[in-house]
């Protein structure tokens, strides 16, 4: 292929440029002839600005209104903490948009920008690398030959967060005022408890589901599908979750995730088992690009156990990700990740939560 064959790039702005900006979507933005990264914003002006002059970006600002205002950028990624209203604003502007997870913090939240997304003409996609992840698609394929599934498990112990400050260089500063931050943060703990109402206690669980397990649930809805009923959830402390999803024509799918471990690695799968074989999809490292996903394959073969460990090929989710978001705009192919799945899995936190015990003191903590 040669270069004049090549389409332009597509012009891109990111809003919010911390670590995951800095250790994935850039380097694999800053390397893809599909895009042009030209304009980068932080509320940190220091961060705005070491990034921006990294990788060139032509306008460096602290204020998204103005990068979404820029008409040379055509497409947004939102690395940001609060997705919602900057989704909306950068639909309204007429932007294609990538937007990590969680895509909201409440369900209505989330609702908005799906119907926004409904309405608009531009490519509205939600950050979940899992679903590129050829690993997974592989996974797939093989719960489907597995037979009828009588256990289906997906887990989630989330390992080492601090992992990515020492395999990668970033541009860190703490010149955003701390009211601001603590704004912010009073404001969505404002809309999550609203929106929780009697099950606010368990804000902190519902964040965590939002913020760690958005994978997870997307793993649940497209691996089985939306559950029917939400049977059973405990939690033995705001790290640890344990819940039952019910299917009326299906097997229940045990989900389990939980932080605070000091694993250098991350225990992340979803499984299933039949009569005869067990499948068990083992992601790998959320912050160690090109880390294989391996499938882990054990069936009984002519009265014999045989087992096998398939390795994805040498891609990265997040690089296949942003991939697809060029192929989605460049060809109007429909996005797999898409904004209303993404509303189901926050619909799904909701319920979990909403199963959980209200007012369930834990037993000796003295509140
Ligand atoms: N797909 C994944 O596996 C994955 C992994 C990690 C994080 N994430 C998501 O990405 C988002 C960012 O996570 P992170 O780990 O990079 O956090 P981070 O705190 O390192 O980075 C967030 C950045 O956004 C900036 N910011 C916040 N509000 C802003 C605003 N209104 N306008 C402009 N900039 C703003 C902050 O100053 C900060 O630099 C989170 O929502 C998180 O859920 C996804």
């Amino acid at each position: 292929m040669t270069a004049t064959n090549s389409p332009a790039p597509i012009r891109v702005g990111l809003i919010g440029c911390g670590q995951i900006a800095q250790i994935m979507h850039l380097p694999f933005l800053a390397e893809s002839p599909d895009f042009q990264i030209t304009a980068v914003c932080d509320l940190s002006a220091q961060t705005a600005t070491a990034v921006g002059r990294r990788y060139a970006a032509r306008q460096i600002t602290t204020s998204s209104d103005e990068l979404l205002a820029n008409p040379d950028v055509e497409a947004v990624i939102i690395c940001s903490y609060d997705h919602a209203p900057a989704a909306l604003a950068a639909l309204a502007a007429g932007k294609h948009v990538l937007i990590e997870k969680p895509l909201a913090f409440t369900p209505e939240e989330g609702a908005a920008v799906a119907d926004a997304a409904a309405a608009s003409d531009r490519v509205a996609m939600v950050g979940y690398m899992k679903l590129f992840d050829p690993g997974f698609a592989e996974g797939l394929r093989r719960f489907g030959e597995a037979g009828e599934h009588r256990t289906r498990t997906v887990h989630d112990l989330a390992g080492r967060f601090d992992i990515a400050k020492t395999m990668y260089d970033q541009e860190r500063f703490d010149d955003v005022p701390s009211e601001v931050l603590q704004r912010g943060q009073a404001d969505v703990g404002e809309r999550i408890a609203r929106h929780l109402g009697d099950s606010a206690e368990h804000a902190d669980l519902y964040t965590l589901l939002l913020m760690l397990s958005a994978h997870d649930l997307s793993v649940v809805r497209v691996a089985f599908g939306v559950p029917d009923r939400v049977a059973y959830a405990s939690s033995r402390d705001p790290r640890h979750l344990l819940a039952v999803l019910e299917y009326d024509d299906a097997a229940p799918v045990t989900f389990e995730i939980g932080a605070g471990s000091s694993y250098d690695w991350w225990d992340e799968w979803v499984g299933v088992s039949s009569d005869t074989t067990e499948v068990r999809v083992e992601f790998s490292h959320p912050y160690i690009r090109y880390a294989p996903t391996t499938v882990g394959v054990r069936e009984t073969r002519s009265g014999m156990e045989s087992r096998g460990r398939l390795t994805a090929g040498p891609d990265d989710p997040f690089r296949r990700e942003l991939r697809h978001f060029a192929l989605a705009i460049r060809t109007g192919v429909d996005p797999i990740s898409t904004v209303g799945g993404a509303l189901e899995d926050i619909e799904l936190a909701s319920a979990i939560i909403k199963a959980l015990p209200v007012s369930a003191r834990h037993e000796g903590d003295g509140r």
